[in-house]
């Protein structure tokens, strides 16, 4: 059966009332499509939880800056769609920019705390307050359960905690684990954007991460992985952390492949 796409608040409204009056539990799993393995697991992760399954696809402009890849990121709907209805999606949601912004918008929400250690938000600015805006919005229109993010994008999943927290919504937001290349290399809508060479050189990214999670749990101290040019966090608060005494350590890293900008991240 061909998968129900919907693209207005009110009939996403009409499907999501008639689940929960049913008592059935709904989760979200948000995306900007381009669907890879990644999206996938959170797919599953979603369908463990809840009877009903509402998959995002919005390609959202509040987080792309001027300068970054908004016009060129990579769109594949139809395949997305297949995949999903193999999957036994219940609904997509895939508003128009005019729906999410209408003429007039004029709301943001700018998250402080982890949006703001010095991670991503110090290259993108714009970044968190484009995602926290977007991500508030598909909860309270979706009102879901359960809402599914990767630990790919790790900042992104605290500031989204945080926020579900702080705005008081009624949603549980669950960690998915990075899904992974054999070699490694995390799964990414934008790996698409590598040549060969630079695909092969990408796995680094993980293997020094793994290297340097390695010896800082034989002793090393969290700081001498910074000349790696990683980033030594608490895990929760993403503050720098000095000492594994001081709580759970994550390490995370970002690195330029040529114009394509990769992240990952993992716990000690
Ligand atoms: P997008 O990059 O499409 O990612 C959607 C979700 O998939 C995010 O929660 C992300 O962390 C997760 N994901 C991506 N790659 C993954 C991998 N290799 N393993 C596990 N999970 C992975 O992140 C966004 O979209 C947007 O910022 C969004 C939250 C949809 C707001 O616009």
């Amino acid at each position: 059966m061909a998968i129900r796409v919907v693209r207005t608040v009110s009939a996403l409204r009409r499907a999501v009332n008639r689940w929960r009056a049913a008592g059935e539990r709904v989760a979200l799993v948000p995306t900007m499509g381009a669907l890879h393995g990644g999206h996938i697991a959170l797919v599953r992760a979603a369908r463990r939880r809840a009877r009903r399954v509402i998959v995002s696809i919005f390609v959202n402009p509040a987080q792309f800056a001027p300068s970054e890849d908004l016009a060129s990121y990579p769109r594949s709907f139809e395949a997305d769609l297949a995949a999903l209805a193999d999957m036994a999606v219940d609904l997509v949601w895939a508003p128009a920019v005019a729906q999410m912004y209408p003429p007039g918008f004029a709301t943001r929400i700018v998250p402080e705390g982890a949006a703001t250690v010095g991670l991503e938000d110090k290259f993108r600015p714009h970044f968190f307050s484009g995602v926290a805006t977007v991500v508030a919005k598909l909860l309270v229109q979706c009102a879901p359960d359960f809402a599914m993010f990767g630990e790919k994008d790790y900042q992104q999943l605290k500031v989204v905690t945080r926020l579900a927290q702080d705005l008081g919504l009624p949603v549980k937001i669950v960690a998915v684990a990075t899904v992974r290349e054999q070699d490694g290399l995390a799964l990414s809508s934008r790996n698409s954007y590598l040549s060969a060479s630079q695909r092969a050189a990408a796995p680094t990214l993980y293997r020094v991460l793994k290297d340097c999670a390695g010896r800082i749990a034989r002793g090393e101290l969290p700081a001498r992985v910074l000349d790696e040019g990683l980033e030594a966090r608490h895990a929760d608060t993403l503050e720098p952390i000095g000492s594994v005494k001081d709580g759970p350590i994550r390490l995370l890293v970002a690195a330029r492949i040529g114009k394509t900008r990769l992240i990952d991240n993992i716990a000690v």
